[in-house]
């Protein structure tokens, strides 16, 4: 496959969304957030009352998710959920039901179909290690705990949503260690995939890092 593509992979709250996004219309590609598939399957299994336990139901709402990403919002059944999704409950139930094979399977060929010319940029757990094991460049974004517990308190407090900076380092924790101990795709820097750490990086030298990076695969 010929259409390039940056992975930005790393843990919760890391900023990697942040900055895939932005380098993403640095160079005019695609912006795939995989993490926001994740987080609609677990709101759809909210509202139909489907159990985070539940393997094949969520599998199902996983085949069928009914989701457009259009501009900047996504919608879910034509309604908007762009912050919808962005909850702890949102995001602590996808932790859950990602550790699923059958949902992970049934989200393979979605991520894929982002896919396309000129490029795409796009950022999760995996996306480097299984969606794109082909990409051009592959980068495992992180930072200190503690720097990610504030970043998101303030992307929640930006959003309107209310948050708890100490309940939130301890779902941070919960979330880091699910996704790295699980059986399928687990949380985890490659040999392929390049460092960044952006505990001391602002969001402009974190980017410029990864225009840097591509310009030197080019
Ligand atoms: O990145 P974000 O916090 O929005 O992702 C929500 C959850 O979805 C993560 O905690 C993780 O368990 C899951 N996820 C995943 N693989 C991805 C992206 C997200 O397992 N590629």
């Amino acid at each position: 496959n010929r259409v390039p593509v940056i992975t930005i992979d790393g843990p919760s709250a890391s900023g990697k969304g942040t900055v895939a996004h932005l380098v993403a219309k640095e160079l005019g590609f695609h912006y795939l957030d995989s993490g926001a598939l994740y987080r609609l399957v677990a709101l759809k299994a909210l509202q139909s009352g489907v159990m985070s336990t539940d393997e094949k139901k969520l599998a199902l709402v996983a085949i069928n998710l009914d989701v457009v990403f259009r501009d900047e919002e996504i919608y879910l059944e034509k309604k908007q959920v762009t912050e919808k999704i962005r909850t702890e409950e949102c995001g602590n139930m996808a932790s859950q039901l990602a550790s699923y094979p059958a949902v992970r399977e049934a989200l393979i060929s979605r991520q894929r179909a982002f896919r396309k010319l000129p490029g795409l940029v796009t950022d999760g757990r995996d996306m480097g290690s299984v969606i794109f094991p082909d990409a051009l460049l592959k980068i495992f974004l992180t930072a200190s705990p503690e720097v990610r517990a504030q970043r998101r308190y303030k992307q929640l407090i930006e959003k309107g949503l209310n948050a708890n900076i100490a309940e939130l380092q301890k779902d941070i924790q919960e979330r880091d260690a699910r996704d790295s101990k699980r059986g399928v795709a687990p949380l985890q820097k490659n040999a392929d995939a390049r460092l960044l750490d952006t505990t001391s990086l602002s969001i402009l030298q974190a980017q410029n890092r990864v225009l840097e990076w591509f310009r030197e695969c080019c």
